[in-house]
Protein backbone atom coordinates (compact mmCIF):
# COMPACT_ATOMS: atom_id res chain seq x y z
CA UNK A 1 0.00 0.00 0.00
CA UNK A 2 1.31 2.89 -0.65
CA UNK A 3 0.56 6.32 0.77
CA UNK A 4 2.52 8.19 -2.12
CA UNK A 5 0.94 10.46 -4.13
CA UNK A 6 -2.34 9.91 -2.25
CA UNK A 7 -4.82 13.00 -1.45
CA UNK A 8 -6.28 12.40 2.39
CA UNK A 9 -8.86 14.09 2.51
CA UNK A 10 -11.32 12.22 5.38
CA UNK A 11 -8.93 11.08 7.96
CA UNK A 12 -7.76 14.81 7.95
CA UNK A 13 -11.00 16.28 7.95
CA UNK A 14 -11.63 14.44 11.00
CA UNK A 15 -8.62 14.77 12.60
CA UNK A 16 -9.31 18.40 12.19
CA UNK A 17 -12.83 18.63 13.70
CA UNK A 18 -11.30 17.12 16.45
CA UNK A 19 -8.98 19.48 17.26
CA UNK A 20 -11.31 22.30 16.26
CA UNK A 21 -13.62 21.39 19.40
CA UNK A 22 -10.52 21.22 21.19
CA UNK A 23 -9.48 24.60 20.51
CA UNK A 24 -13.10 25.61 21.39
CA UNK A 25 -13.06 23.68 24.57
CA UNK A 26 -9.96 25.60 25.73
CA UNK A 27 -11.40 28.93 24.94
CA UNK A 28 -14.97 29.06 25.41
CA UNK A 29 -15.26 30.68 29.04
CA UNK A 30 -14.21 33.64 27.88
CA UNK A 31 -16.56 36.02 28.59
CA UNK A 32 -17.03 39.39 26.24
CA UNK A 33 -17.92 39.56 22.52
CA UNK A 34 -15.11 40.72 21.83
CA UNK A 35 -13.31 37.44 23.56
CA UNK A 36 -15.47 35.10 21.07
CA UNK A 37 -14.53 37.28 18.43
CA UNK A 38 -10.64 36.87 19.15
CA UNK A 39 -11.36 32.89 19.66
CA UNK A 40 -12.99 33.01 16.20
CA UNK A 41 -10.34 35.01 14.29
CA UNK A 42 -8.11 31.43 16.29
CA UNK A 43 -9.86 29.16 14.95
CA UNK A 44 -9.84 30.24 11.42
CA UNK A 45 -5.96 30.81 11.92
CA UNK A 46 -5.69 27.20 13.66
CA UNK A 47 -7.72 25.66 10.76
CA UNK A 48 -5.79 27.08 8.11
CA UNK A 49 -2.36 25.67 9.70
CA UNK A 50 -4.27 22.71 10.39
CA UNK A 51 -5.25 22.03 6.45
CA UNK A 52 -1.66 23.05 5.09
CA UNK A 53 -1.07 20.87 1.47
CA UNK A 54 2.01 18.85 1.97
CA UNK A 55 3.70 17.69 -0.79
CA UNK A 56 6.58 15.25 -0.17
CA UNK A 57 8.23 12.95 -2.30
CA UNK A 58 6.13 10.19 -0.48
CA UNK A 59 3.17 11.83 0.40
CA UNK A 60 0.91 14.19 -1.24
CA UNK A 61 -1.86 15.74 0.84
CA UNK A 62 -4.36 18.15 -0.55
CA UNK A 63 -6.22 20.67 1.62
CA UNK A 64 -9.88 20.45 2.42
CA UNK A 65 -11.14 20.76 -0.79
CA UNK A 66 -9.05 17.91 -1.90
CA UNK A 67 -6.74 20.40 -4.56
CA UNK A 68 -3.67 21.04 -4.36
CA UNK A 69 -3.01 24.65 -4.38
CA UNK A 70 0.05 24.75 -7.10
CA UNK A 71 0.63 28.12 -7.06
CA UNK A 72 0.91 28.32 -3.11
CA UNK A 73 3.08 25.05 -3.68
CA UNK A 74 5.45 27.42 -5.99
CA UNK A 75 5.37 30.00 -3.40
CA UNK A 76 6.74 27.80 -0.74
CA UNK A 77 9.13 25.66 -2.58
CA UNK A 78 10.60 28.69 -4.28
CA UNK A 79 10.54 27.71 -8.02
CA UNK A 80 9.32 29.72 -10.83
CA UNK A 81 5.68 29.55 -12.96
CA UNK A 82 6.84 28.47 -16.22
CA UNK A 83 5.51 30.88 -18.34
CA UNK A 84 4.43 31.57 -22.05
CA UNK A 85 7.23 33.14 -23.36
CA UNK A 86 9.52 30.10 -22.16
CA UNK A 87 6.89 27.85 -23.78
CA UNK A 88 7.37 29.96 -27.09
CA UNK A 89 10.83 29.93 -27.06
CA UNK A 90 11.21 26.22 -27.19
CA UNK A 91 9.08 26.71 -30.22
CA UNK A 92 11.36 28.37 -31.57
CA UNK A 93 14.57 26.78 -30.72
CA UNK A 94 13.35 22.81 -31.26
CA UNK A 95 11.74 24.40 -34.31
CA UNK A 96 8.45 22.35 -33.86
CA UNK A 97 5.01 22.72 -31.97
CA UNK A 98 5.66 22.11 -27.87
CA UNK A 99 4.64 18.94 -26.50
CA UNK A 100 0.76 18.58 -25.25
CA UNK A 101 1.70 18.44 -21.56
CA UNK A 102 3.95 21.93 -22.00
CA UNK A 103 1.16 23.31 -24.59
CA UNK A 104 -1.26 22.61 -21.42
CA UNK A 105 0.23 23.58 -18.78
CA UNK A 106 1.07 20.22 -17.16
CA UNK A 107 4.48 20.76 -16.42
CA UNK A 108 3.91 24.41 -15.20
CA UNK A 109 6.99 25.50 -13.06
CA UNK A 110 10.45 25.48 -13.39
CA UNK A 111 14.01 26.07 -11.87
CA UNK A 112 16.32 27.93 -14.12
CA UNK A 113 14.61 26.58 -17.54
CA UNK A 114 15.37 29.72 -18.78
CA UNK A 115 18.94 29.54 -18.16
CA UNK A 116 19.24 25.92 -20.10
CA UNK A 117 17.79 27.95 -22.93
CA UNK A 118 20.23 30.82 -23.08
CA UNK A 119 23.13 28.67 -22.72
CA UNK A 120 21.15 26.07 -25.47
CA UNK A 121 20.52 29.29 -28.25
CA UNK A 122 24.36 30.11 -28.25
CA UNK A 123 25.31 26.08 -28.80
CA UNK A 124 26.01 25.15 -25.27
CA UNK A 125 23.93 21.41 -25.26
CA UNK A 126 23.19 20.17 -21.51
CA UNK A 127 21.74 16.59 -20.21
CA UNK A 128 18.98 15.12 -18.64
CA UNK A 129 18.11 13.51 -15.37
CA UNK A 130 15.20 11.63 -14.60
CA UNK A 131 14.35 8.65 -12.11
CA UNK A 132 11.63 6.02 -10.72
CA UNK A 133 11.30 4.29 -7.88
CA UNK A 134 10.92 0.76 -8.46
CA UNK A 135 7.72 0.24 -5.72
CA UNK A 136 5.77 -1.89 -7.67
CA UNK A 137 5.53 -4.19 -11.01
CA UNK A 138 3.48 -2.06 -13.18
CA UNK A 139 3.55 1.86 -14.07
CA UNK A 140 0.11 3.57 -13.57
CA UNK A 141 -0.51 6.71 -16.41
CA UNK A 142 0.84 9.27 -13.97
CA UNK A 143 4.38 7.65 -13.81
CA UNK A 144 3.81 7.96 -17.62
CA UNK A 145 4.05 11.12 -17.40
CA UNK A 146 7.13 12.72 -16.54
CA UNK A 147 9.29 9.46 -18.93
CA UNK A 148 6.70 10.23 -21.85
CA UNK A 149 8.05 14.61 -21.45
CA UNK A 150 11.73 13.38 -21.31
CA UNK A 151 11.49 11.40 -24.50
CA UNK A 152 10.05 14.65 -26.03
CA UNK A 153 12.66 16.64 -24.64
CA UNK A 154 15.15 14.33 -26.32
CA UNK A 155 14.25 14.13 -29.49
CA UNK A 156 13.72 17.92 -29.55
CA UNK A 157 16.56 19.30 -28.05
CA UNK A 158 19.11 16.00 -29.00
CA UNK A 159 20.49 15.27 -25.78
CA UNK A 160 21.56 12.62 -23.53
CA UNK A 161 19.47 11.06 -20.61
CA UNK A 162 20.65 9.51 -17.38
CA UNK A 163 17.59 7.71 -16.29
CA UNK A 164 17.97 6.26 -12.25
CA UNK A 165 16.44 3.46 -10.77
CA UNK A 166 16.45 4.03 -7.25
CA UNK A 167 16.31 0.35 -6.15
CA UNK A 168 18.43 0.86 -2.84
CA UNK A 169 15.42 3.90 -2.51
CA UNK A 170 12.94 1.13 -2.14
CA UNK A 171 14.40 -1.35 0.06
CA UNK A 172 14.81 1.35 2.62
CA UNK A 173 11.61 2.77 2.59
CA UNK A 174 9.03 -0.02 1.66
CA UNK A 175 8.91 -3.93 2.83
CA UNK A 176 10.56 -4.92 -0.44
CA UNK A 177 14.04 -7.46 -0.08
CA UNK A 178 17.13 -5.99 -1.58
CA UNK A 179 16.28 -8.74 -4.12
CA UNK A 180 13.34 -8.23 -5.39
CA UNK A 181 13.74 -4.07 -5.70
CA UNK A 182 16.60 -5.53 -7.84
CA UNK A 183 13.71 -7.26 -9.89
CA UNK A 184 10.94 -5.07 -10.27
CA UNK A 185 14.00 -2.07 -11.26
CA UNK A 186 14.49 -4.21 -14.35
CA UNK A 187 10.79 -4.77 -14.95
CA UNK A 188 10.12 -1.13 -14.68
CA UNK A 189 13.29 -0.17 -16.93
CA UNK A 190 11.32 -2.10 -19.86
CA UNK A 191 8.30 -0.06 -18.95
CA UNK A 192 10.52 2.67 -19.81
CA UNK A 193 12.40 1.82 -22.36
CA UNK A 194 9.11 0.77 -24.24
CA UNK A 195 8.15 4.63 -24.19
CA UNK A 196 10.69 4.96 -26.77
CA UNK A 197 14.29 6.26 -25.45
CA UNK A 198 16.85 6.46 -27.89
CA UNK A 199 20.07 3.62 -26.89
CA UNK A 200 22.49 5.66 -28.53
CA UNK A 201 21.82 8.74 -26.14
CA UNK A 202 20.41 6.76 -23.24
CA UNK A 203 21.92 5.59 -20.15
CA UNK A 204 20.08 3.68 -17.66
CA UNK A 205 21.34 2.43 -13.84
CA UNK A 206 19.72 1.03 -10.63
CA UNK A 207 21.87 2.25 -7.92
CA UNK A 208 22.41 -0.98 -6.65
CA UNK A 209 24.46 -1.62 -9.81
CA UNK A 210 25.99 1.11 -10.79
CA UNK A 211 27.29 3.00 -7.54
CA UNK A 212 30.84 2.99 -6.52
CA UNK A 213 33.23 4.93 -8.08
CA UNK A 214 32.95 8.81 -8.98
CA UNK A 215 29.40 8.56 -8.44
CA UNK A 216 29.94 7.80 -4.80
CA UNK A 217 32.91 10.15 -4.41
CA UNK A 218 30.15 12.85 -5.25
CA UNK A 219 27.48 11.06 -2.74
CA UNK A 220 30.00 11.45 -0.57
CA UNK A 221 30.82 15.10 -1.33
CA UNK A 222 27.09 15.85 -0.64
CA UNK A 223 26.74 13.53 2.40
CA UNK A 224 29.55 16.18 4.42
CA UNK A 225 27.30 18.69 3.56
CA UNK A 226 24.29 18.13 4.80
CA UNK A 227 23.33 17.87 8.39
CA UNK A 228 20.98 15.74 10.47
CA UNK A 229 18.99 18.52 10.80
CA UNK A 230 18.74 19.57 7.34
CA UNK A 231 17.15 16.63 6.12
CA UNK A 232 14.55 16.62 9.22
CA UNK A 233 13.58 19.70 7.94
CA UNK A 234 13.67 19.69 4.08
CA UNK A 235 12.16 15.51 4.21
CA UNK A 236 10.22 15.25 7.69
CA UNK A 237 12.58 12.58 9.21
CA UNK A 238 12.27 11.80 12.75
CA UNK A 239 14.31 9.71 15.73
CA UNK A 240 12.82 6.88 14.59
CA UNK A 241 13.64 7.04 10.88
CA UNK A 242 16.09 4.11 10.04
CA UNK A 243 19.49 5.86 8.85
CA UNK A 244 18.61 4.22 5.47
CA UNK A 245 16.50 6.85 4.90
CA UNK A 246 18.86 9.67 6.37
CA UNK A 247 21.71 8.81 4.23
CA UNK A 248 19.67 8.62 0.99
CA UNK A 249 18.75 11.97 -0.41
CA UNK A 250 22.69 12.79 -1.51
CA UNK A 251 21.69 9.17 -3.50
CA UNK A 252 19.35 11.31 -5.83
CA UNK A 253 20.95 14.03 -5.73
CA UNK A 254 24.53 13.11 -7.24
CA UNK A 255 22.68 12.12 -11.11
CA UNK A 256 22.91 16.20 -11.27
CA UNK A 257 26.67 16.24 -11.77
CA UNK A 258 27.98 15.28 -15.17
CA UNK A 259 31.03 13.93 -13.27
CA UNK A 260 29.18 11.16 -11.75
CA UNK A 261 29.15 9.32 -15.04
CA UNK A 262 32.90 9.28 -15.86
CA UNK A 263 32.22 7.05 -18.73
CA UNK A 264 29.49 9.55 -20.52
CA UNK A 265 30.88 13.07 -19.96
CA UNK A 266 34.60 12.62 -19.15
CA UNK A 267 36.39 16.66 -18.42
CA UNK A 268 32.64 17.75 -18.91
CA UNK A 269 32.04 19.15 -15.32
CA UNK A 270 30.26 22.09 -16.87
CA UNK A 271 27.63 20.70 -18.90
CA UNK A 272 24.26 21.67 -17.08
CA UNK A 273 21.70 18.88 -15.91
CA UNK A 274 18.12 19.00 -16.67
CA UNK A 275 15.86 17.51 -14.66
CA UNK A 276 12.12 16.51 -15.57
CA UNK A 277 9.96 15.06 -12.65
CA UNK A 278 6.61 15.85 -10.56
CA UNK A 279 6.83 18.62 -8.40
CA UNK A 280 6.69 16.06 -5.85
CA UNK A 281 10.44 15.31 -6.01
CA UNK A 282 11.21 19.04 -5.66
CA UNK A 283 12.87 18.72 -2.17
CA UNK A 284 15.49 16.70 -3.13
CA UNK A 285 16.72 19.32 -5.61
CA UNK A 286 16.30 22.04 -3.43
CA UNK A 287 18.60 20.19 -1.00
CA UNK A 288 21.07 19.19 -4.60
CA UNK A 289 20.91 22.79 -5.61
CA UNK A 290 21.94 24.15 -1.97
CA UNK A 291 24.52 22.05 -1.71
CA UNK A 292 26.05 22.00 -5.13
CA UNK A 293 28.05 25.29 -5.38
CA UNK A 294 29.76 24.70 -2.02
CA UNK A 295 31.15 21.72 -3.62
CA UNK A 296 32.05 23.77 -6.79
CA UNK A 297 29.11 22.01 -8.91
CA UNK A 298 26.68 23.94 -11.24
CA UNK A 299 22.86 23.45 -9.98
CA UNK A 300 20.50 21.80 -11.64
CA UNK A 301 17.64 23.16 -13.68
CA UNK A 302 14.34 21.96 -13.29
CA UNK A 303 10.91 21.49 -14.98
CA UNK A 304 7.83 20.31 -13.12
CA UNK A 305 4.59 19.08 -13.46
CA UNK A 306 1.33 18.84 -11.73
CA UNK A 307 0.51 14.97 -10.44
CA UNK A 308 -2.07 13.07 -12.73
CA UNK A 309 -5.26 12.75 -10.54
CA UNK A 310 -7.10 9.59 -9.47
CA UNK A 311 -10.21 8.33 -11.30
CA UNK A 312 -12.24 9.11 -8.21
CA UNK A 313 -11.47 12.63 -8.56
CA UNK A 314 -8.72 15.01 -7.64
CA UNK A 315 -9.78 14.08 -3.79
CA UNK A 316 -9.23 11.19 -4.41
CA UNK A 317 -5.91 8.64 -4.15
CA UNK A 318 -4.49 6.75 -6.46
CA UNK A 319 -3.16 4.37 -4.95
CA UNK A 320 -1.20 0.49 -4.98
CA UNK A 321 -3.80 -0.46 -2.55
CA UNK A 322 -7.08 0.22 -4.96
CA UNK A 323 -6.31 -1.02 -8.30
CA UNK A 324 -9.19 0.87 -9.39
CA UNK A 325 -7.79 4.55 -8.38
CA UNK A 326 -5.67 3.77 -11.00
CA UNK A 327 -5.37 2.54 -14.73
CA UNK A 328 -1.83 0.95 -15.18
CA UNK A 329 0.12 -0.03 -18.08
CA UNK A 330 -0.46 -3.69 -17.97
CA UNK A 331 -4.34 -3.52 -17.56
CA UNK A 332 -6.75 -4.49 -20.22
CA UNK A 333 -9.08 -3.62 -22.66
CA UNK A 334 -11.46 -4.32 -20.54
CA UNK A 335 -9.93 -3.46 -17.41
CA UNK A 336 -9.35 0.18 -18.88
CA UNK A 337 -13.40 0.02 -20.12
CA UNK A 338 -14.57 -0.95 -16.98
CA UNK A 339 -12.68 1.67 -14.64
CA UNK A 340 -13.58 4.66 -16.61
CA UNK A 341 -17.66 3.29 -17.00
CA UNK A 342 -17.76 2.64 -13.23
CA UNK A 343 -15.14 4.77 -11.26
CA UNK A 344 -13.94 8.10 -13.46
CA UNK A 345 -15.58 10.66 -11.51
CA UNK A 346 -17.97 12.63 -13.55
CA UNK A 347 -18.80 16.51 -13.46
CA UNK A 348 -22.00 15.73 -15.37
CA UNK A 349 -25.70 16.16 -13.69
CA UNK A 350 -27.59 13.74 -12.00
CA UNK A 351 -30.38 13.21 -14.56
CA UNK A 352 -30.28 13.85 -18.62
CA UNK A 353 -32.91 16.67 -18.24
CA UNK A 354 -30.46 18.47 -15.85
CA UNK A 355 -27.69 17.68 -17.72
CA UNK A 356 -29.58 19.41 -21.29
CA UNK A 357 -29.89 22.65 -18.69
CA UNK A 358 -26.87 22.92 -17.18
CA UNK A 359 -24.23 21.34 -18.83
CA UNK A 360 -21.60 19.20 -17.51
CA UNK A 361 -19.15 20.64 -14.63
CA UNK A 362 -15.34 20.52 -16.19
CA UNK A 363 -13.74 21.70 -13.39
CA UNK A 364 -14.44 18.39 -11.25
CA UNK A 365 -14.80 16.14 -14.46
CA UNK A 366 -12.01 13.49 -14.36
CA UNK A 367 -12.87 11.81 -18.56
CA UNK A 368 -12.15 15.87 -19.41
CA UNK A 369 -9.21 15.73 -17.19
CA UNK A 370 -7.83 12.50 -18.39
CA UNK A 371 -8.32 14.02 -21.99
CA UNK A 372 -6.40 16.71 -21.76
CA UNK A 373 -3.15 14.77 -20.83
CA UNK A 374 -3.74 12.36 -23.09
CA UNK A 375 -5.86 13.82 -26.27
CA UNK A 376 -3.39 15.07 -28.32
CA UNK A 377 -5.56 17.47 -30.74
CA UNK A 378 -6.10 20.70 -29.39
CA UNK A 379 -9.23 21.41 -31.84
CA UNK A 380 -10.89 18.00 -30.93
CA UNK A 381 -10.66 19.14 -27.15
CA UNK A 382 -12.01 21.99 -27.35
CA UNK A 383 -14.86 20.45 -28.99
CA UNK A 384 -15.51 18.18 -25.89
CA UNK A 385 -15.27 20.32 -23.86
CA UNK A 386 -17.67 22.92 -25.64
CA UNK A 387 -20.25 21.10 -26.24
CA UNK A 388 -20.17 18.68 -22.92
CA UNK A 389 -20.32 21.89 -20.76
CA UNK A 390 -22.76 23.01 -22.62
CA UNK A 391 -25.04 19.96 -22.14
CA UNK A 392 -24.87 18.72 -25.97
CA UNK A 393 -22.52 16.00 -24.86
CA UNK A 394 -23.39 13.38 -22.74
CA UNK A 395 -20.72 11.82 -19.99
CA UNK A 396 -21.38 8.39 -21.59
CA UNK A 397 -20.13 9.83 -24.73
CA UNK A 398 -16.78 11.36 -23.46
CA UNK A 399 -16.57 8.56 -21.53
CA UNK A 400 -15.99 6.33 -24.80
CA UNK A 401 -14.06 8.68 -26.22
CA UNK A 402 -11.85 8.71 -23.22
CA UNK A 403 -11.94 4.90 -23.73
CA UNK A 404 -10.55 4.87 -27.76
CA UNK A 405 -7.69 7.09 -26.44
CA UNK A 406 -6.08 4.85 -23.55
CA UNK A 407 -6.76 2.01 -25.05
CA UNK A 408 -4.42 3.47 -27.71
CA UNK A 409 -2.55 4.77 -25.06
CA UNK A 410 -2.21 1.47 -22.91
CA UNK A 411 -2.38 -1.21 -26.59
CA UNK A 412 1.09 1.00 -27.95
CA UNK A 413 2.77 0.78 -24.89
CA UNK A 414 2.34 -3.09 -24.31
CA UNK A 415 3.29 -3.68 -28.11
CA UNK A 416 6.63 -1.53 -27.66
CA UNK A 417 6.68 -3.23 -24.11
CA UNK A 418 6.91 -6.81 -25.19
CA UNK A 419 9.79 -5.99 -28.19
CA UNK A 420 12.08 -5.06 -24.94
CA UNK A 421 13.92 -8.29 -24.54
CA UNK A 422 16.59 -8.58 -21.52
CA UNK A 423 19.12 -8.41 -24.17
CA UNK A 424 17.81 -4.63 -24.90
CA UNK A 425 17.64 -4.00 -21.20
CA UNK A 426 21.28 -5.14 -20.80
CA UNK A 427 21.90 -2.84 -23.82
CA UNK A 428 20.63 0.53 -22.03
CA UNK A 429 22.18 -0.41 -18.91
CA UNK A 430 25.70 -1.14 -19.75
CA UNK A 431 28.39 1.39 -18.44
CA UNK A 432 29.49 2.45 -21.65
CA UNK A 433 30.54 5.98 -24.02
CA UNK A 434 27.72 7.20 -26.01
CA UNK A 435 29.52 8.91 -28.73
CA UNK A 436 26.73 10.56 -30.81
CA UNK A 437 25.03 11.63 -27.61
CA UNK A 438 24.73 14.96 -28.72
CA UNK A 439 23.90 14.32 -33.04
P1 LIG B 1 8.59 7.47 -8.56
O1 LIG B 1 8.90 6.14 -9.07
O2 LIG B 1 7.70 7.54 -7.40
O3 LIG B 1 7.96 8.34 -9.71
C1 LIG B 1 8.60 8.41 -10.97
C2 LIG B 1 8.29 9.74 -11.62
O4 LIG B 1 6.86 9.86 -11.81
C3 LIG B 1 6.41 11.06 -11.20
N1 LIG B 1 5.03 10.79 -10.74
C4 LIG B 1 3.93 11.41 -11.22
N2 LIG B 1 3.78 12.35 -12.17
C5 LIG B 1 2.53 12.81 -12.43
N3 LIG B 1 1.43 12.36 -11.79
C6 LIG B 1 1.51 11.41 -10.83
N4 LIG B 1 0.41 10.99 -10.22
C7 LIG B 1 2.81 10.88 -10.51
N5 LIG B 1 3.27 9.94 -9.65
C8 LIG B 1 4.62 9.90 -9.81
C9 LIG B 1 7.43 11.35 -10.10
O5 LIG B 1 7.49 12.69 -9.72
C10 LIG B 1 8.71 10.95 -10.78
O6 LIG B 1 9.17 11.97 -11.63
N6 LIG B 1 12.78 8.76 -6.02
C11 LIG B 1 12.19 8.76 -7.36
C12 LIG B 1 13.16 8.22 -8.38
C13 LIG B 1 14.13 9.25 -8.88
C14 LIG B 1 13.86 10.42 -9.63
C15 LIG B 1 15.10 11.05 -9.85
C16 LIG B 1 12.70 10.97 -10.13
C17 LIG B 1 15.45 9.23 -8.70
N7 LIG B 1 16.06 10.32 -9.29
C18 LIG B 1 15.19 12.23 -10.58
C19 LIG B 1 12.78 12.17 -10.85
C20 LIG B 1 14.03 12.79 -11.07
C21 LIG B 1 10.89 7.91 -7.36
O7 LIG B 1 10.75 6.99 -6.58
O8 LIG B 1 9.96 8.24 -8.36
N1 LIG C 1 12.65 9.48 -5.43
C1 LIG C 1 11.75 9.25 -6.53
C2 LIG C 1 10.48 8.59 -5.96
O1 LIG C 1 10.48 7.92 -4.95
C3 LIG C 1 12.47 8.48 -7.69
C4 LIG C 1 13.56 9.28 -8.37
C5 LIG C 1 14.91 9.08 -8.29
C6 LIG C 1 13.38 10.36 -9.21
N2 LIG C 1 15.60 10.00 -9.07
C7 LIG C 1 14.68 10.80 -9.62
C8 LIG C 1 12.28 11.03 -9.67
C9 LIG C 1 14.86 11.88 -10.47
C10 LIG C 1 12.46 12.12 -10.51
C11 LIG C 1 13.75 12.53 -10.89
O2 LIG C 1 9.47 8.77 -6.54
Amino acid sequence: MTMKRCIWTQAEAQRKSTYLSLSFGRRRYFPSALSSLLFFLQMEVDREEEQEQVVTPWEVAAKGDGKIDYDKLITKFGCQKLDHSLIDRVQRLTGQLPHVFLRRGVFFAHREFDQILNAYEKGDKFYLYTGRGPSSESLHLGHLIPFLFTKYLQDAFKVPLVIQLTDDEKSIWKNITVEESKRLARENAKDIIACGFDVNRTFIFSDFGYMGGAFYENVVRVAKCVSFNQVRGIFGFDNESNIGKIGFPPVQAVPSFPSSFPHLFPGESKLRCLIPCAIDQDPYFRMTRDVAPRIGYDKPALIESLFFPALQGEAGKMSAGDPNSAIYLTDSDKMIRNKVNKHAFSGGQDSQENHRKYGANLEVDIPVKYLSFFLEDDADLEHIKQEYGAGRMLTGQVKSRLIEVLTALVTRHREARSKVTDEVVDAFMAVRPLPWMFD
